[in-house]
């Protein structure tokens, strides 16, 4: 398993990036409960054929939808470690948590923040949006509100009319209701355009935190020190597999005031299992928890972060690339300028934003590269966010020949099927 998994690694581009699931493929999956036991070998036979082609794709280099990280195979071997000790990070006194206070620790330092910050690995930066909402309402509201609740605090918060959609949902989640949160205008590189006083200064860094990996990135982000909370994903720049969501709080204390609640059978000791206090479970909402951390560790420690760095500023110099590819391209049009690592153009046709909305699927449906789509102004873009290791100029340019041969035969042809193109070699310009 483990030498085919790597082999799947090594070999990533011989492979279409997505494909769709067949019908009887997609109908193995809603099987009965599997009452006997089954060997081995016959379910890992089940999973290489009929899970391994049917994934994500963003192992692949051609994968650019949304934002998702490439991950590494030392992440994965770090992962299989980490199944192996099968940790529960929850608390006690152990050296796993030790390893997380490590990354904690180094991730402090990354961003400036003061000695008592503290930090903690969760699913994603969806919950870690939610969980930095919950300690800004308990900072502004006090400890109480755990008790009391919400009712009647009238707590407004503010955000960018283009952030993420998850700060809503956290706004809803945690009781204020999303129309407490006020959408600020953004200019026109869709940055927020406000000074911000008095407020809990939350950031959203999901992805773009960890660009101050990058020498030539991180003076852009200046500011980010002096930030009250910041949520972050290891695993889109970072490279780390899926999942290592992270939050750290400047002031500890808040953070441990939001979260932490005794309990009899969570006693904590000078010595023993028990020591160790405040455990992770004290600064968040989980109390089985993984070893996440593990991965980011070794990911860390066997490239360091100056390479992980020259990786993010590579990214963006390929979306710059692609930028130029579009500019120079008639065919074709830019609708935002490049800020990092994402490129949003289109392909001008009459009824655009249908034509590039089929491109998109045909591009994904051909296993050639997977872009996804994002509404600027109305305007449907093909996005194309470059955060996989992997990606090369020569991935950008099989995606600017797909969304070119696909564009005109799109605008030529009626709605319906499109009959499909290569997998490999990718287009030739
Ligand atoms: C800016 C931003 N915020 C939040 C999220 C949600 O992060 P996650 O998917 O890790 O929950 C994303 C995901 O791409 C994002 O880009």
């Amino acid at each position: 398993m483990l030498d085919d998994m790597i082999d799947y690694v090594a070999n990533i581009r011989e492979r279409p990036v997505w494909q769709p699931i067949p019908d009887d493929v997609r109908a193995r999956f809603h099987a009965e409960l599997p009452r006997q036991a089954s060997d081995l070998g016959d379910v890992y036979r089940e999973f290489t054929d009929f899970i391994v082609p049917y994934a994500t794709g963003n192992v692949h280099p051609g994968f650019m939808g949304w934002v998702h990280g490439g991950g590494t195979a030392v992440g994965m071997l770090a992962e299989m470690l980490a199944a192996g000790l099968n940790a529960n990070l929850g608390g006690r006194d152990h050296i796993p948590i030790e390893v997380e206070r490590q990354v904690v620790e180094w991730t402090r330092q990354m961003f400036g923040f003061p000695s008592e910050a503290s930090g903690i690995f969760v699913t994603g930066t969806s919950m870690a949006n939610l969980m930095a909402v919950l300690v800004a309402r308990t900072t502004a509201l006090g400890q109480l509100v755990r008790q009391c609740g919400v009712e009647g605090a009238a707590l407004t918060a503010y955000t960018s009319k283009a952030a993420h959609g998850c700060i809503t949902k956290a706004m809803d989640i945690a009781g204020f209701g999303s129309d407490a949160l006020r959408c600020i205008e953004v200019d026109r590189y869709h940055r927020i355009d406000v000074a911000a006083e008095g407020l809990w200064f939350h950031v959203d860094g999901a992805f773009g935190a960890l660009g101050i990996l990058s020498p030539v990135l991180a003076p852009r982000l200046a500011g980010l020190e002096s930030a009250d909370s910041i949520a972050l994903d290891f695993h889109k720049w970072g490279q780390v597999p899926y999942d290592a969501g992270f939050l750290m709080v400047r002031d500890g204390e808040r953070h441990r005031d939001t979260f932490s609640s005794p309990a009899a059978y969570l006693r904590r000791e000078t010595r023993g299992l028990s020591a160790g206090s405040p455990w992770p479970c004290d600064l968040g909402p989980d109390l089985s928890r993984g070893f996440r951390a593990l991965k980011t560790w070794f990911t860390l420690k066997t490239f360091g972060t100056e390479r992980l760095g020259a990786i993010i500023t590579r990214t963006c110099a390929l979306a710059g690339y692609l930028e130029s590819r579009v500019l120079a391209e008639r065919r074709l049009e830019l609708l935002a300028p490049v800020q990092l690592n994402i490129v949003c153009f289109r392909y001008r046709a009459a009824d655009s934003n249908r034509v590039n909305g089929e491109i998109v699927m045909d591009i994904q449906e051909s296993g050639i590269a997977a872009p996804s789509t994002t509404l600027l102004d109305g305007e449907l873009a093909i996005r194309a966010a470059i955060v996989n290791h992997r990606t090369e100029a020569r991935d950008i340019d099989a995606l600017i020949a797909a969304v070119l041969e696909f564009g005109a035969r799109r605008s030529s042809s009626e709605d319906g099927p499109v009959p499909e193109l290569e997998q490999s070699p990718p287009l030739a310009m």
